[in-house]
C-alpha cells in the first residue's frame, strides 16, 4: 500500500514510522521532514492547497492520505479528496470547524449535550471584561481561530486577564475555570464507529510543575491506567458517539477532556491527532495501523480493534530556547546515534539538513520517546536518551509523566 502522510512534524514522523512497518507499504510525506526521509519519500508540498496535495496524491498514485495538522483540514482537503475518489483519513471542512472556531465549538458542546466548561462569548474587549465578573479567577480567556495551542490564556487575577484580553482577538470565549486531571482522549471514526486509541496526557505549559505560558505540548505519556474502563465509556457514550451523530464525523476525533469530579468536561476538540501525544501512541500501538486506517477512510471500522504494549511510553519534547516565544535556528544537533543506542527513538519536529548535519529548525526540535515495563522505567529510559543528546540552548521538562506515577504508587512522586 502506498501511503502519503501530509505534514511534517513529530506527529508525522511518529505516524511514518508506525505506517512504514505495515508489511508492504510505501511511505511518502509532505513535506515530510529529515527523520521522516529516513523511513519514506519526502516530497515538496506546494502551497500546501487542497488541489496541490490532491495532485501529488495521484502523481504517486497514493492507496491512502492521512492528515497530520488542522491547517489542510480546515481548507478542505478532504473534501477535494473525496470529491476525486481517493481515499483520505480526516474531517472534511464542515466539520473541522470544531477545531478551527472555538466559538463554534462551544455552541456544538452545548447544542448536542456534550459536557463542558460554563462559558460565555463576546465579540469586543467591553463585553470580555464585563464577563469577568460572572466567572470570578482564575478565568480562561480563548481566542476564537486557530492558534496552534497559545491562544488560550488562564488568567489568575483581574490584570492578568485584562492583559488577556488587550492582546487576545475578538471573538472570544471567556470560560469557567476547570480542576481535574487532564486527559487527551483520540478516537479513529468513520462516520457511524469509534475506535478509541489509548489515553493519553499532555503537559501544555513550557516549565516543570505546569508552570509557563502554554506550548503546543512539552511531552506526553500513554497509558492505559488514565482511564478506567467507565470512565472510557463514559467519554465514549458523552462526548463521542454524540459528535459522530451530530456532524458524521470521519478521521482522528481528540477530545481535551478535564477529569473532573462531576464526571470528563471537553476543554477542546480537535480534529486530528494530537502532537505530541501521537508520538508515545504510535510507540506503544502493537498492531499494524495501516489496516485500521484504511477501515476508516472505507467507512468499515465496525469490528476493528488496536492491540497496545502492555507497558506505558514516553515522549520528551527537546525544545529551543525561547520557545514558545521567540527563538533562533540553525544550531547544530548532535548524539542521536547514541539516543537511540540507548533504545529510544527520536522523532524529529523541527529539524532540517544543515551544511554541517542537522540543525535545529523549529520551536520543538525533536521528541524522545521510550517505553518500559511500568510508568516509572518507561520515564528513566526516555531521560536515558534525552541525556544523550545535544543542541546549544536545549529546553526540555524534567517531569514528563511523574505525575502519572501516583496511579502506581498511591502518592505523588518527586514534584
Ligand atoms: P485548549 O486549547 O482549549 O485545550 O486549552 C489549552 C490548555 O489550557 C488546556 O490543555 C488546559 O490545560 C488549559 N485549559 C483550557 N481550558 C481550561 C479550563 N476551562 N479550565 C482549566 N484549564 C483550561
Ligand atoms: N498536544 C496538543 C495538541 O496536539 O493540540
Amino acid at each position: 500500500m502506498r501511503i502519503l502522510v501530509l505534514g511534517g512534524g513529530g506527529r508525522e514522523h511518529a505516524l511514518a514510522w508506525k505506517l512504514a512497518q505495515s508489511p508492504g507499504a510505501s511511505i511518502f510525506a509532505a513535506p515530510g521532514n529529515p527523520g521522516i526521509a529516513q523511513v519514506g519519500s519526502c516530497l515538496d508540498a506546494s502551497d500546501g492547497s487542497p488541489q496541490a496535495y490532491l495532485s501529488l496524491a495521484e502523481q504517486i498514485r497514493a492507496d491512502l492520505t492521512v492528515v497530520g495538522p488542522e491547517a489542510p483540514l480546515v481548507r478542505g482537503v478532504v473534501d477535494a479528496f473525496r470529491s476525486a475518489g481517493r481515499l483520505i483519513v480526516g474531517p472534511d471542512s464542515s466539520a473541522a470547524r470544531l477545531e478551527g472556531s472555538k466559538v463554534f465549538a462551544k455552541n456544538f458542546f452545548v447544542q448536542s449535550n456534550i459536557p463542558t466548561a460554563g462559558y460565555v462569548t463576546v465579540d469586543n474587549q467591553a463585553d470580555a471584561r464585563r464577563a469577568l465578573d460572572r466567572f470570578g479567577f482564575p478565568v480562561v480567556l480563548k481566542a476564537d481561530g486557530l492558534a496552534a495551542g497559545k491562544g488560550v490564556v488562564i488568567a489568575h487575577d483581574r490584570a492578568e486577564a485584562e492583559a488577556a484580553i488587550s492582546s487576545l482577538k475578538p471573538p472570544l470565549v471567556v470560560e469557567e475555570f476547570l480542576t481535574g486531571e487532564e486527559v487527551s482522549f483520540i478516537a479513529l471514526c468513520d462516520g457511524r464507529d469509534a475506535l478509541p486509541l489509548a489515553p493519553t496526557q499532555d503537559h501544555k505549559t513550557v516549565f516543570d510543575g505546569d508552570t509557563g505560558p502554554n506550548t503546543g505540548g512539552m511531552g506526553a505519556y500513554c497509558d492505559s491506567a488514565i482511564l478506567t474502563e467507565s470512565q472510557t465509556r463514559e467519554i465514549l457514550n458523552r462526548v463521542i458517539y454524540p459528535t459522530i451523530e451530530a456532524t458524521r464525523f470521519t478521521g482522528f476525533l481528540y477530545a481535551g477532556l478535564m477529569m473532573t469530579t462531576a464526571g470528563p468536561k471537553v476543554l477542546e476538540f480537535n480534529v486530528r491527532l494530537g502532537d505530541p501525544e501521537t508520538q508515545p501512541l504510535m510507540h506503544r500501538m502493537a498492531s499494524d495501523f495501516a489496516p485500521a486506517l484504511e477501515a476508516a477512510a472505507e467507512g468499515r471500522l465496525a469490528g476493528v480493534k488496536l492491540e497496545w504494549n502492555a507497558g506505558p511510553s514516553v515522549c520528551v519534547v527537546l525544545a529551543s530556547a525561547g520557545y514558545p516565544g521567540p527563538y533562533e535556528s540553525g544550531r547544530l544537533i548532535t548524539g542521536l546515534e547514541n539516543a537511540q543506542a540507548k533504545g529510544t527513538t527520536v522523532f524529529h519536529a523541527g529539524t532540517r539538513m544543515g551544511p554541517n548535519g542537522l540543525e535545529t529548525a523549529g520551536g520543538r526540535v525533536l521528541g524522545v520517546t521510550a517505553g518500559g515495563g511500568d510508568l516509572k522505567l518507561a520515564i528513566e529510559n526516555v531521560y536515558a536518551g534525552v541525556r544523550e543528546v545535544h543542541f546549544e540552548g536545549t529546553h526540555f521538562r524534567r517531569d514528563i509523566g511523574r505525575k502519572g506515577l501516583r496511579r502506581y504508587n498511591g502518592k505523588t512522586a518527586g514534584t
